[in-house]
């Protein structure tokens, strides 16, 4: 099975529907900021703070390159894996792309009270993050299918990622 490489802004469900994909398919799970964080010993917060974002940036490029040789996964990248025209190209390389969105209501009320991700720091208004989605909305559009996840359990966007690849 060629993988399946999941992508999408923070808070659009990739790592919950990756971990249910991968087990419904009988395959690995790998989630490329956990590879990350065990790779640097570190959290996301905290590479963030010692190295600056350019540092994570590459990290998370050299992570990439890792999986394109690799079969049979499904991968959740980070929700900034996809800025890179370099990374985007490798994303393709390793898999079929499926991109997740969500409606800006439901990615604000899932980040509200979240700790772990620098880049609400600066801030995780509507407004906020939906001007650095709009920033993005190119690069996700970059995928072989995308999901609308508003409003949908979990089950049902595993259920259409799987009908998708029959
Ligand atoms: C980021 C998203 C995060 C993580 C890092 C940067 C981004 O991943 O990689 O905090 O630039 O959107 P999730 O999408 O899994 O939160």
């Amino acid at each position: 099975m060629r993988n399946v490489v999941l992508t999408g802004f923070m808070g659009c469900g990739k790592s919950t529907v990756g971990q249910m994909l991968a087990e419904r398919l009988g395959c690995r799970y790998a989630d490329l900021d956990a590879l990350i964080v065990s790779r640097e010993g570190a959290s996301i917060n905290n590479i963030f703070a010692r190295h600056g974002e350019s540092y994570f940036r590459q990290a998370e490029t050299e992570t990439i390159r890792g999986i394109v040789a690799l079969n049979g996964l499904v991968v959740s990248t980070g929700g900034g894996a996809v800025i890179s025209p370099l990374n985007r190209e490798l994303l393709h390389a390793a898999g079929v792309v499926i991109n997740l969105t969500a409606d800006i209501t439901t990615i604000t009320a899932r980040l509200e009270s979240d700790t772990d991700r620098p880049l609400l720091r600066e801030g995780r208004s509507a407004e906020r993050l939906a001007a650095l989605l709009a920033e993005r909305e190119a690069m996700y559009a970059d995928a072989d299918l995308r999901i609308d996840t508003t409003g949908k359990s979990v089950e049902d966007v595993v259920a259409e990622v799987i009908s998708f690849l029959e």
